[in-house]
């Protein structure tokens, strides 16, 4: 389905993302890096500010998941994030809010008060092989899980960052 957000990005008004997760240090870290390494690598990381967060204070400081991050690291992505909760100032901090399963979804929106600009979605509305389902949470499987949920934070980062593309006014 195709995205659509209401206004232009340009330098001085980057478009503002956080992913979020329950830990905030498995999918949603993950998927930080993997945007962040992908407007990076397109030139465009003056575009954008990514961000990410848990619903959960469980691991509040901690760096991601020592296999969530030498998974990212294996396919060239360093994960850097330290893990913060989510809260309500989020929604007037971000234009989309991401989120990575549909128990994240409805977690985020009881934090919602008042008018807010931010845009919630599912992430994996942008996954062209699955746009219906969740980010599966790898923390309790193995490697293959870790695994799954790079590749499809990979190819539903693409997405969204194509989707976004021809939004951004350069100079
Ligand atoms: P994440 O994975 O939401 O992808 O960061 C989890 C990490 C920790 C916990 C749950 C999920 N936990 O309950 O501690």
């Amino acid at each position: 389905m195709e995205f659509q957000t209401n206004r232009s990005i340009t330098k001085e008004n980057p478009y503002r993302i956080c992913f979020v997760c329950l830990g905030n240090i498995c999918r949603s870290p993950t998927a930080e890096g993997i945007f962040q390494h992908k407007v990076k690598e397109r030139g465009l990381g003056s575009y954008f500010y990514v961000d990410s967060a848990g619903t959960g204070a469980y691991h509040v400081g901690e760096k991601a998941n020592a296999t969530s991050r030498s998974v990212a690291e294996s396919h060239g992505v360093p994960l850097l994030s330290r893990a913060r909760q989510f809260d309500s100032d989020d929604f007037n901090e971000f234009d989309l809010i991401l989120a990575m399963d549909a128990s994240n979804y409805s977690n985020i929106l009881t934090q919602k008060s008042g008018t807010t600009t931010a845009q919630v979605e599912m992430m994996r509305r942008f996954d062209p092989q699955g746009t219906s389902e969740d980010v599966p949470d790898p923390y309790y499987g193995g490697l293959n899980g870790f695994e799954d949920v790079f590749s499809i934070l990979e190819r539903s980062s693409e997405e969204l960052l194509n989707q976004l593309t021809p939004h951004i006014l350069t100079e």
